[in-house]
């Protein structure tokens, strides 16, 4: 499978990167890295599956040239597979929603 990860390069998404590519998928990351690092998927970058993009995921060009090269090499060798491409949210606690109050 191939799997693009948002904010890849922080604590959970470059965790799931490892995960996914201990499994066989190929991984793609985008991080702007304003909370996460470069080190933390340093390790990573040897792996030929690996494959990350330094940005914001609010830039929609870099984001809509990296979903089509990777649905475009998905395609490339599995012309009848019917394989998906699978993207993986992951962005930083602050970012996340608020879950409304409780009602009492
Ligand atoms: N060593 C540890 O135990 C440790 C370390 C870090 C975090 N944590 C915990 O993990 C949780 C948070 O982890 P997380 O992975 O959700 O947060 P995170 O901040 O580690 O990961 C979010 C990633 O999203 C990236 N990002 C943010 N905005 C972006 C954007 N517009 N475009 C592209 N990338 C963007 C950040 O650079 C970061 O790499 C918290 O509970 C925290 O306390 C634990």
């Amino acid at each position: 499978m191939r799997v693009l990860i948002t904010g890849g390069a922080g604590f959970v998404g470059s965790h799931l990167a490892e995960a996914l590519l201990d499994r066989g998928d190929e991984v793609f990351i985008i991080d702007n890295l304003s909370t996460g690092s470069i080190d933390n998927v340093v390790h990573l970058k040897q792996n030929p599956r690996f494959h990350y993009t330094i940005d914001s995921v609010s830039n929609e060009p870099v984001v809509a040239e990296l979903v089509t090269a990777a649905e475009e090499r998905a395609r490339l060798p599995f012309p009848a597979s019917g394989k998906g491409y699978t993207v993986v949210k992951s962005v930083s606690a602050k970012q996340r929603p608020r879950r409304p109050p409780k009602k009492t």
